[in-house]
């Protein structure tokens, strides 16, 4: 298939593109380039062996999407592109409803035009809200607790309403737990643009000496620890998934789909400190501060679902997380060059 990835030069997008072309699919990319950097693309097209055409511009640009679905011929798409940082999403709540349901709008309406019915949606475990019960499945209630939160809710509400009305589309919606890990060649990467506010990067930063130390948020919470547990997935196994969905939804006929990308396995805070300062060698000097608002204790998958259907499960262990998040933070202290 001809597949357009949104946001293919963003974290999980790069290494999902990767998994496209390994899997026999064409891959265009389309990215506005606000949280990745334009050297991605070379080193996609090294690790891809092959040219990867690539459109930068702002999806909710209705004329040039247009333009792009006829050049290109696309056929499918997958869909990263979208603001993430919860913080952010707090203090300018306007621009993640903007961007972030302004574009799927605009995307959906072209794909509407150009009548292209699959599309595997970049969704969150978010969803599940402030208090879910765990493991979670994908029938439970959703909402959310920040604005960032709430535009993984409303979209994938949009796309429930959507496919009501038409139900020739094919819609996935991905409910990923937490994203980790680098492709094994340290080539592609995590690269946040500025203090990460996720655990595994700011780990990584710690020991390539770029930080001091990491601060815990917490360690009285109701988990064995005390440190909040969540669901860590490879991203080489979150890109697996992508492919497997969309081969799936391409080959059956059902309008919308849900499924939670995960492990299944908790994993604690002071557990990944002390897995990363195995995998690395080095230490990773820490102190426990207070809790980070809207931080919940326990966040873990139940991935039955996705194995029963798509087949698909997640093979890799949190010392492969590590040990290629490390190789990518040591042969990229600063992450991608400008
Ligand atoms: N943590 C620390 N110190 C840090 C960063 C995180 O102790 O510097 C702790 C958190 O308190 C939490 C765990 O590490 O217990 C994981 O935190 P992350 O920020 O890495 O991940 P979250 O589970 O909070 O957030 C992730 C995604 C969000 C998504 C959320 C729920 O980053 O986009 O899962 O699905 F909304």
């Amino acid at each position: 298939m001809r597949v357009l990835v949104t946001g293919g030069a963003g974290y999980i997008g790069s290494h999902t593109v990767l998994h496209l072309v390994g899997a026999g699919h064409e891959v265009v990319v389309v990215d506005d380039f606000s949280n990745a950097k334009p050297t991605v693309v070379g080193r996609l097209e090294e690790l891809a062996g092959r040219h990867i055409p690539v459109h930068a511009f702002d999806l909710a640009d209705a004329e040039k999407l247009d333009v792009l679905l006829a050049q290109e011929r696309v056929q499918a798409v997958v869909h990263f592109a979208g603001y993430k940082a919860v913080g952010e999403s707090v203090a300018q709540p306007l621009d993640y409803y903007r961007n972030n349901l302004g574009a799927t709008i605009a995307l959906l309406r072209a794909m509407q035009r150009h009548r292209i019915r699959p599309l595997v949606f970049s969704s969150s475990a978010t969803v599940y809200g402030p208090t879910p019960r765990v493991p979670m499945t994908e029938d439970l209630p959703t909402s959310a607790t920040n604005p960032y939160g709430w535009t993984k809710v409303m979209i994938e509400q949009m796309l429930r309403d959507l496919t009501a009305a038409e139900p020739q589309w094919r819609v996935a919606l991905l409910r990923y737990f937490n994203p980790v890990g680098a492709h094994p060649s340290g080539r592609i990467g995590e690269d946040p643009s500025d203090v990460p506010n996720n655990l595994m990067p700011y780990v990584a930063q710690v020991a390539v000496g770029r930080r001091g130390e990491l601060s815990v948020f917490g360690d009285d919470y109701d988990t064995p620890d005390g440190t909040g547990v969540r669901d860590y997935i490879h991203v080489d196994d979150l890109a697996a998934g992508h492919v497997a969905a969309l081969e799936w939804i391409t080959t059956h006929d059902r309008p919308l789909s849900v499924w939670n990308l995960g492990t299944g396995r908790g994993t604690s805070v002071l557990e990944l400190v002390r897995a990363f300062e195995q995998a690395s060698g080095r230490t990773i000097p820490y102190r426990v501060v207070g809790r980070r608002a809207g931080d919940i204790a326990s966040s873990y998958a139940d991935p039955s679902l996705a194995e029963a259907e798509l087949g698909w499960r997640a093979t890799r262990t949190v010392h492969d997380m590590c040990a290629d998040t490390w190789r990518w933070q040591q042969a990229n202290p600063e992450g991608y060059p400008s």
